[in-house]
């Protein structure tokens, strides 16, 4: 099979990366893709650098044997610990999520205060800071961890009276910060896009990674003559570590679309 016609490979945590797969369908709809969801060892955000690093290191390895010609990291978490051991490691090119959030953000503040919300391990290892910082000195970053945010998203609770609740809790302080942009740095805090922006109000600008990071995954097929030239593909592929049937049932709802099949698969020891 020629470079072009090889797949690229997606992971994240377990279905939360299924926001930017369907951002990758959108951009580039020639691409074959296949998703491997790490759901025996959801979640991340609350494990430390070492270990989401040794997870996200065999999630890529359990991908290189389906001889994929790219990576996307499509997890925040494993982004904000992992992405440069990973890059370390494999040669082939490796995309993540942070930077493109960050770069979407700098472009959209104008007041340069830039809010960031995602898992305590996101948070704590200060990786959007740090990007954020490298392209735009002049910009403050205010960060903060909304862990619950997650499991509300997982139960579908998306425009429930809790969240309303839990949003107001971990948001209201970004009001007294006065931010203009606010960057969702967990693949799951898309879904509740509706009660985030309804909390904060429309003056701030609610950043989503998954499109700018497809743009850039793009961009680099393109650069190193990679991109599939082929008709547009309709199905791809789903592997997950544990519950194939949990990840369909919630999964088509973070994706916006039909998976018509998921496979069992086993990364590293798991
Ligand atoms: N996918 C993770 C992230 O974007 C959220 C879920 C988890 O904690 O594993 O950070």
């Amino acid at each position: 099979m020629s470079d072009r016609e090889r797949s690229i490979g997606v992971f994240d945590s377990g279905i939360g990366g299924l926001t930017v797969m369907h951002a990758l369908m959108a951009a580039l709809p020639a691409e074959r893709l296949i998703y491997f969801g790490d759901t025996a060892r959801v979640p991340y955000g609350p494990k430390s650098r070492d270990t989401v690093t040794r997870f996200s290191i065999e999630n890529v390895e359990l991908l290189t044997r389906h001889d994929v010609k790219a990576i996307v990291v499509a997890c925040n978490t494993a982004t904000a610990f992992a992405l440069p051991a990973l890059r370390d490691r494999f040669e082939l090119p490796i995309v993540g999520v942070i930077e493109p959030g960050a770069r979407a953000a700098a472009a959209a503040t104008t007041n340069r205060r830039v809010g960031v919300i995602g898992t305590h391990g996101t948070i704590g290892s200060g990786a959007y800071r740090e990007a954020l910082t490298a392209l735009a000195p002049d910009v403050t970053v205010v960060s903060r961890p909304c862990p619950l945010f997650v499991a509300l998203a997982e139960e579908g609770w998306t425009d429930h009276p809790a969240a309303r609740l839990v949003a107001e809790e971990y948001l209201a302080p970004f009001r007294i910060d006065g931010v203009d942009a606010l960057i969702l740095g967990c693949t799951h805090y898309p879904l509740l896009k509706g009660v985030i922006g309804e909390t904060l109000g429309s003056s701030v600008r609610l950043i989503d990674s998954a499109e700018e990071t497809a743009r850039e995954v793009g961009a680099l097929l393109a650069r190193r003559d990679l991109a599939r030239r082929g008709d547009p593909v309709s199905e791809h592929r789903f592997l997950v570590s544990d519950l194939p049937e949990q990840f369909l049932r919630v999964g088509q709802r973070f994706l916006g679309g039909r998976i018509g099949g998921v496979e069992v698969a086993r990364a590293g020891a798991a």
